[in-house]
Parts: structure tokens; C-alpha cells; sequence
């Protein structure tokens, strides 16, 4: 079966209580014509889920994500949120995102928990990899990105695996932190084979084939077609340019024409 393409619209805290509401709205003006032949996630701050989940409404073509949640199902964790608090709002939430790896602290093994825990709520967990500009520098790219898949197989069941995506984000590509230049599209899909590569040897060729693999990193609408031109990446995970509706549905448009050109 052919892996459906994804894109995913991670907002982070860019935008405000009323400024999410006018996004999600102009989103679905801007969809209304347009036929929709993927999936299309995006994922506002906590506070806001439930007024979005009403802002869409019975809107079958954008689906609703967090952007992290607690590897504890409940406890005495102040300011946290649980995946029983999210469940009935979202089906996808992005876990291990780089910024809070790296501001928060956040480890492997926690991200393996949250996306256990989220396959065990029916939570798409959509689980971010990446390495830093100096482990780039060094060289280190194969062996980082390595040691994470394997880690995360290490830690999931195969029918888990069947319901989780993953997000290759090498971490100085995010716009946010001013890379030089966008990755080369080529080097992009060789790391994606390697994951699939390392997933068949853990579980199966099937079980690699299935699973879905986006790349996320500075995506805009100029530059998202020369990564759906190379084999293996399903879409991708998108920050600062999915706060801009017409950006986002650029984007989504490509995404979409790239797949049926691929012959999917
Ligand atoms: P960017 O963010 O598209 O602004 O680079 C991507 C991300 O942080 O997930």
C-alpha cells in the first residue's frame, strides 16, 4: 500500500490566543475548493486545542495535533499535560521536537515513552530526530541518527511501530536557527533509507516500506519540491511557514502533486 503523504504545522508559541483562531479560519477558507488527498495536521498550543477543535469543526481535512505531552499518564507534575488530558481533542502530537530536547532537557528515553503511551491512547505520535550543527560539523549525522532509530526500535513493539511517524529534522536547519542553507534533498532521502534500512533489520522490509518518514527543517513552498523529488520522504514537519495559511497550503499543494507524480 502506498504510504499516504503528510504535512504537519507545528505553531509553537508564535502566535496568540486570537491570532491562532484567525489562522485555523483563513486555513479553512482556503481549503474549502481544494480536494485534500493527504493528511494535513497542525498543531497550536495546549490552550488553544479545544476552541480549534471547534474552529474546525467537521472539518474532514485538517486534523488536530499537540505539540508534546507527559511521558506519566497523571501525577504531581505542575504544569504538565497528560495524554488522557489531550485524547479526546487531538489524534497526533509531535514528541522529542529539538527545542525541547535541547531547552528542557528532554531524553530518548522519555520521547519513547510519550510515544508508547501515546500508541496505547490512539495518539499518532509524530517523534522528531535530528542532529545538532556541531555533531553535523563533526561528521557525526549517520551515527546520531543511528543511535536514535535504533533506540526508539529498541523501545517499540512492530504493531507500534506501524502507528508512529517520524520527523528527520537536523537541528541546524530549523529557520529559527538561521541556517546557511537549506540541506541538500539527496543527502535528505540517503538518511531516510538508512531508516528505513535500520527498521527493516529490526522488524521487516514491510514493516520499513509502511512506515512514514517526513523531513522537517526551513520547508517553504520554493523549496518543498526539490525534497518530494527524491524517493522516501512522505511530507514534512513545518514550523515557521505553517503560521502563514497561503504558505501552508502552497506547501500542502505540492506535497500532494509531487505524490501523484511519483505515481502513488
Ligand atoms: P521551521 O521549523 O520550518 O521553521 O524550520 C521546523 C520545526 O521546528 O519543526
Amino acid at each position: 500500500m502506498p504510504r499516504r503523504p503528510l504535512v504537519v504545522g507545528n505553531w509553537k508559541m508564535e502566535l496568540s490566543y486570537k491570532a491562532t483562531l484567525e489562522t485555523v479560519t483563513a486555513l479553512k477558507k482556503l481549503l474549502k475548493n481544494i480536494k485534500v488527498e493527504l493528511d494535513v495536521v497542525i498543531c497550536p498550543s495546549f490552550p488553544m486545542l479545544a476552541e480549534v477543535q471547534v474552529a474546525l469543526g467537521q472539518s474532514e481535512k485538517v486534523a488536530l495535533g499537540a505539540q508534546n505531552v507527559h511521558w506519566e499518564e497523571k501525577g504531581a507534575w505542575t504544569g504538565e499535560v497528560s495524554v488522557t488530558q489531550i485524547e479526546p481533542i487531538v489524534s497526533w502530537c509531535i514528541v522529542g521536537h529539538s527545542e525541547r530536547r535541547e531547552l528542557t532537557g528532554e531524553t530518548d528515553q522519555q520521547v519513547q515513552a510519550k510515544a508508547n503511551l501515546l500508541v496505547q491512547h490512539g495518539v499518532t505520535p509524530i517523534i522528531c530526530i535530528g542532529e545538532t550543527l556541531a555533531e553535523y560539523e563533526a561528521d557525526q549525522t549517520v551515527s546520531k541518527i543511528t543511535q536514535q532509530i535504533e533506540g526508539l526500535l529498541a523501545s517499540v513493539t512492530r504493531m507500534a511501530l506501524t502507528k508512529l511517524v517520524i520527523a528527520y529534522e537536523p537541528i541546524w536547519a530549523i529557520s529559527t536557527n538561521n541556517p546557511p542553507a537549506v540541506p541538500d534533498p539527496t543527502n535528505i532521502s540517503q538518511l531516510i533509507l538508512l531508516i528505513r534500512k535500520l527498521v527493516a533489520e529490526r522488524f521487516d522490509a514491510d514493516a520499513a516500506e509502511r512506515l512514514r518518514i517526513l523531513y522537517g527543517g526551513s520547508v517553504k513552498p520554493g523549496n518543498i519540491q526539490s525534497f518530494m523529488a527524491e524517493p522516501g520522504i512522505d511530507g514534512a514537519l513545518i514550523g515557521s511557514a505553517s503560521t502563514h495559511p497561503l504558505d501552508f497550503v502552497e506547501i500542502m499543494k505540492i506535497v500532494q502533486q509531487a505524490h501523484h507524480e511519483r505515481g502513488n
